[in-house]
């Protein structure tokens, strides 16, 4: 595909997917905040499950929620499901056109050699196989015993993270763990949520008491969604974060992230009725602040001065400007010269030396300490052009000699 054609239907393609995303979890979020907050009344009518009053927009919202008696129905009766679908089918797009119809995206050779073909195989049977497992799991008689079930799915998650950061590029494994998430998310809402309210209108139509049993299945799935939003969220924006995904390390952050994401909510779901069950969301919240701290710990952000190796040769600008415009300059340019990069990725160009040395600073954060730079080491960078710019950056970046 034409690279600029290809720039254009990622622009629309990603801008409706935060759109619809947001749409997604804004509506989601409000929801369960709504069942939080919900005030049920001694002498209040059999069928009213609660109300609230809310003060926005210029006027005041009375909301009840309540069961209908059976034949009543209102005629017009909003339905949420299109931003979730919409979510997932633009994620998927995107994946496909960013991972898989741009080269080198997905392996990386220092990782594991995958062939293209194989690379793709892991890819997309980990997300459709590690919903058909969760799905799977979560019909079996297991999912009664909810914390067993809970920590299997774990498990495989966990399992899911592993092999993934073991196979991929490290940034290529965080967006697939996040597809998957994302796919069984959407999956709930399009096998067991929506299906559940419509059996609610047919039954209440047809004058028939509702099965509880399908709306409690469908309350699970929506609990597991609920849990499994910040951690998407965070997967879902991981790219901006080399030194997570980039980080030798990087599974062991993802999973810290995701039960400390999945505790905060916790947190933020039992903190109007508190209960012993704070504990998880404390320790989620431990476990958060626990993993920002390896990261830190693991890659100290670029500020930090690489010291230069006593007695090393000294580097001069124009050797290393002969790496970079060998190694980055192929990308990172006013004309890229890698034909599937249409225009210098993040408006980072290496034309002139004080283009070269304003951005030293990222320069060392991705090329030296992350490794996250060349793109899946597209060019072939080596070690020792590394510790070239290292040392370089050692003495201060000079671009005088
Ligand atoms: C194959 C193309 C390609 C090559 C070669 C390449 N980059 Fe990049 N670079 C990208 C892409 C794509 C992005 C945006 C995505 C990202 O940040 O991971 C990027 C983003 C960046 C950024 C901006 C984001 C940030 O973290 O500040 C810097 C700095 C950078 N690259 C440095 C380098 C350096 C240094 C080299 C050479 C050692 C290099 N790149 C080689 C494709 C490339």
């Amino acid at each position: 595909m034409n690279p600029n054609v290809k720039e254009l239907v990622e622009l629309v393609f990603r801008w409706a997917h935060f759109i619809a995303g947001i749409m997604w979890i804004g509506n989601s979020m409000l929801f369960n905040w709504l069942d939080r907050n919900l005030e049920k009344k001694a002498g209040d009518p059999e069928l009213r499950i609660g109300t609230m009053w809310m003060v926005h927009s210029g006027g005041f919202y009375e909301v009840e929620k309540k069961h209908l008696a059976p034949g009543e129905m209102p005629p017009i009766l909003h339905w949420f499901k299109w931003q979730s679908y919409i979510t997932w089918m633009t994620g998927i797009a995107l994946l496909l056109l960013v991972y898989y119809a741009t080269e080198g995206m997905l392996a990386d050779p220092a990782i594991a050699s995958l062939t293209p073909t194989e690379a793709m195989e892991v890819g997309l049977g980990s997300i459709f196989g590690g919903f058909a497992l969760y799905e799977i799991l979560w019909r079996t008689p297991l999912a009664k015993i909810s914390w067993l079930a809970t920590l299997l799915s774990f498990c495989i998650l966990a399992g899911a993270v592993y092999g993934l950061t073991h196979l991929l590029s490290g940034r290529a494994a965080y967006i697939h763990v996040g597809a998957m998430i994302g796919t069984c998310m959407s999956g709930n809402v399009f096998f067991h949520i929506i299906p559940s309210q419509r059996e609610l209108v047919r039954a209440t139509l047809a004058g028939e008491k509702q099965n509880p049993a399908i709306g409690q299945f469908a309350k699970q799935r929506s609990i597991h969604n609920n849990y499994l939003t910040f951690p998407l969220l965070f997967l879902m924006i991981s790219n901006h974060f080399p030194s997570t995904y980039g980080s030798s390390v990087n599974w062991l952050i993802l999973a810290v992230l995701i039960v400390g994401g999945a505790g905060v909510r916790h947190f933020m779901n039992i903190r109007y009725n508190p209960s012993p069950t704070w504990i998880p969301g404390a320790i989620g919240t431990g476990a958060v602040a626990a993993g920002i701290v390896l990261v830190l710990f693991m890659h100290p952000p670029g500020a930090k001065p690489v010291v230069a190796t006593a007695n090393a040769p000294y580097v001069s600008f124009a050797q290393v400007n002969l790496v970079i415009g060998q190694r980055c300059r192929p990308c990172h340019s006013a004309t890229p010269k890698d034909p599937t990069i249409p225009v210098a990725p993040a408006g980072v160009m290496f034309d002139t030396p004080e283009q070269i040395q304003m951005r030293k600073e990222r320069i060392q954060a991705r090329a030296v300490v992350s490794k996250t730079m060349p793109q899946n080491n597209k060019t072939g960078i080596t070690e020792d052009e590394r510790n070239l710019i290292a040392q370089w950056l050692a003495e201060g970046a000079p671009i005088d000699k």
